[in-house]
């Protein structure tokens, strides 16, 4: 079945706490913390101290995806900080064979993402490194915007490509009821929410609505 990482991003940061627990009692399996440093994406949002501060309330896991400029600096922080995975972009690292190379060794899984506009082939010298996969759907940097279709085929190219190795399949952006089942047909194994999950307060019907992925043909 495939997993919902809800993307805090769109929570109410004020009440982090119970959101926390409302997401764990609606079903969640990951917590999706969307860390942006206002250089890599034009959003600032926060660092690892707010990950600490959440980190004994749950155990959920810390899928952590960090949206900064060379965050092989940083990847130690994050860690300390609890992250279960770290999921560094493709476009951001000097050298991304090291920097997966020393998530893992922090510890971690290690994540990468790439944005809508970066080819998978990138990734396909790295596959020995990479535990996650995390495809953007939209560009990276705000909650709430349009799920691109035309990246769907990342999906399904992605897991032919993935095939010999153990990595999981991770979409990220525009994820809602309409378009979540175009994502989960495609291959995907983790399903990024947060405007269709903190619409309205009804947290579980709306999780249940994204893994049932209806209306896929319908868009
Ligand atoms: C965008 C973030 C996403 C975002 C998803 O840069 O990576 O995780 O919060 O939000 P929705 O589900 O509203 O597109
Ligand atoms: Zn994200």
């Amino acid at each position: 079945m495939v997993k919902i990482s809800p993307s805090l991003l769109a929570s109410d940061f004020g009440n982090l706490r119970s959101e926390i627990k409302k997401l764990e009692n609606a079903g969640a399996e990951w917590l999706h913390f969307d860390v942006m440093d206002g250089v890599f994406v034009p959003n600032i949002t926060f660092g690892p101290a707010l990950i600490k501060s959440v980190r004994q309330d749950t155990g959920l896991i810390f899928d952590v995806h960090l949206m900064i400029e060379k965050p092989e600096k940083k990847l130690e922080w994050f860690a300390k900080a609890g992250a279960d995975i770290i999921t560094v972009h493709y476009e951001a690292c000097d050298n991304i064979k090291q920097t997966l190379q020393q998530i893992r060794r922090l510890g971690c899984r290690a994540g990468v993402s790439i944005k809508p506009a970066t080819p998978l082939q990138v990734l396909e010298p790295l596959l020995e490194y990479i535990d996650v996969i995390l495809i953007m759907t939209v560009e990276p940097g705000f909650g709430g915007q349009k799920f691109m279709e035309d990246k769907v085929y990342k999906i399904e190219q992605l897991k032919e490509m993935a095939l010999p190795y153990p990595i999981e399949i991770e979409v990220d952006g525009g994820i809602n009821a309409q378009t979540s089942g175009l994502c989960i047909n495609a291959g995907a194994d983790i399903l990024v929410a947060g405007t269709a999950i903190f619409k309205d307060d009804n947290y579980q019907e709306n999780i249940a609505n994204l893994r049932k992925g209806e209306k896929q043909c319908n868009i």
